[in-house]
């Protein structure tokens, strides 16, 4: 069955932050897609709102030269981006006084039965502010739904406070929150793998399966994000929502359906199932690290505190061997790992199985390589299950390590949407399978925590890595210790 596009209804989207990073890189390429695959229905309207003032034509423009810029150049079309940019309006606002508010309304006003969402892709620091105006100026309709952005706090206490405060306005199943991994294809095709095929389930355990790896690792550095990241780090950045809703994903027992509430209880389960990593055991299972200068894409790069400008211990890097209380997983590691600036941009799982319990091949025939699911995130999406075939061919039975290997981009003739696209749709569908509950993003804070807490009190410091390699030598003794190896580009 080929690729189908189910339009949704006509939409009011309000975009706080619209000339920020996020919507100039994402949400505006992201909603044009959207309207070149014909999903959009009239009238759909998208209305920037920030502080800076700025007339609708000026947001026009602002929003052209976004797609300029990140668009693929067979991606522009100029009847569409003519249709595009008329969607679009402006409206500015101030979060902190009432500047603005009445315009917006009355804007609002004229759409009043469209589906309506306010994506907040500002600083957490006045979520509060912008949902208490929202409430105050009676933009909430029937149909409203609020978007936000990570990070949803910076650790558990402040997670919960800003949880509450967008709860004080809005219902649970008005908000929706953002982990854009979720919106991966990729992601989404680990619940195709696991659940509509016969095949992994009975082996999908600790009878079968050896340890999972989780890599996501990235060759960019800091991209101009000083000031949020290096309050952040790695931990907050990755480990607390993406990898760790990846490996619920893997972890999980099979959902009842692809309702939100059953995918979200299954997930929740994991994250309240981790093993907490506490007091001594932070510095044998955590690995912090800081690039160096080094090399990336070919040419040099500087370190960490170069960019930065001012000394700091910050993570660009953290390597972490997390296990999960269950009967299902007990005793399986789980290897996570992420870090900016190293070798290569690389997303993927790795499903290691247990080795054959009895070889019955005499040496010639060579090593018998344990079995291997790799569940490629990024680049080049795909699935590789490693085998072992008898070599081709005479010469006596001689085995080889091979691999069942499935690239999307070759196998299928389509266009990988961005993970935003699907989400943002979502969101007007009201669909809320692919977001995060507050209860899984307080069960996350309430497993990072100790590790944050560990690291202040051991003041365990980052290991230096060079830019351009896997890391840190701590992160592969981590698993190496375990007699173990992370997984390889192959
Ligand atoms: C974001 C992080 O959530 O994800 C960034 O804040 C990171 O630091 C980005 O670069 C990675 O996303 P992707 O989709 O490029 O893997």
């Amino acid at each position: 069955m080929s690729s189908q596009i189910i339009p949704v209804e006509a939409f009011d989207y309000v975009v706080f932050g619209a000339t920020g990073d996020l919507a100039e890189r994402k949400l505006l390429p992201a909603l044009y897609h959207r309207q070149l695959a014909g999903q959009l229905t009239e009238p759909t309207r998208i209305i920037g709102a920030s502080r800076t003032p700025m007339t609708d034509e000026e947001f026009r423009d602002f929003a052209r030269k976004a797609l300029k810029e990140f668009l693929k150049k067979d991606e522009w079309d100029d009847g569409q981006i003519n249709t595009f940019a008329g969607r679009l309006h402006y409206v500015a606002v101030d979060a902190k006084d009432d500047k603005g508010w009445d315009e917006l309304k009355k804007l609002l006003d004229t759409g009043k039965d469209l589906v309506r969402a306010f994506y907040l892709a500002v600083s957490p620091s006045i979520f509060g502010d912008i949902a208490e105006k929202i409430r105050d100026h009676k933009l909430i309709t029937k149909s409203t739904r609020i978007v936000v952005e990570k990070p949803i706090g910076r650790d558990l206490a402040s997670a919960q406070t800003l949880n509450d405060t967008i709860g004080k306005v809005f219902k649970e199943e008005q908000i929706f929150r953002i982990d854009h991994y979720l919106g991966k294809e990729t992601v989404q095709n680990l619940m195709a793998l696991r659940f509509a095929n016969a095949l992994y389930e009975p082996l999908w355990n600790s009878a079968h399966i050896d340890h999972v790896q989780i890599t996501v690792a990235e060759s960019v550095g800091l991209e101009g994000r000083v000031s949020y990241y290096d309050k952040a780090g790695a931990l907050r950045d990755m480990v607390q929502n993406h990898i760790l809703q990846l490996l619920c994903l893997v972890a999980m027992e099979p959902p009842a359906s692809m309702e939100a509430e059953a995918v979200r209880d299954e997930k929740l389960k994991v994250l309240r199932s981790l093993k907490p990593i506490v007091d001594g055991d932070v510095e044998k299972l955590t690995v912090r690290g800081q690039y160096r200068a080094g090399a990336s894409a070919g040419g040099p790069v500087s370190g960490y505190l170069e960019e930065l400008g001012s000394p700091s211990d910050t993570e660009t890097f953290v390597a972490i061997k997390a296990e999960i209380n269950n009967w299902r997983w007990a005793g399986v590691p789980f290897y996570l790992r992420t870090g900016k600036r190293l070798a290569s941009r690389m997303s993927e799982i790795v499903v290691s199985f247990k080795p054959i319990p009895h070889s019955i091949f005499d040496e010639a025939a060579g090593r018998v390589v344990a079995n291997q699911l790799v569940i490629r995130l990024q680049p080049d999406e795909g699935v590789r299950q490693w085998l072992m075939i008898k070599d081709p061919g005479p010469g006596g039975m001689r085995l080889r390590h091979v691999s069942l290997d499935m690239s999307f981009a070759q196998a299928f003739d389509v266009r990988n949407p961005d993970a935003y696209e699907r989400l943002l749709m979502d969101v007007i569908r009201s669909n809320q399978t692919l977001f995060m509950r507050r209860d899984e993003v307080e069960a996350a804070w309430k497993w990072i925590d100790p590790i944050l807490k560990g690291w202040e009190e051991t003041g365990q410091k980052t290991q230096g890595y060079t830019s351009g390699t896997w890391g840190p030598s701590q992160a592969i003794a981590l698993i190496e210790r375990d007699g173990r190896t992370w997984h390889e580009n192959d």
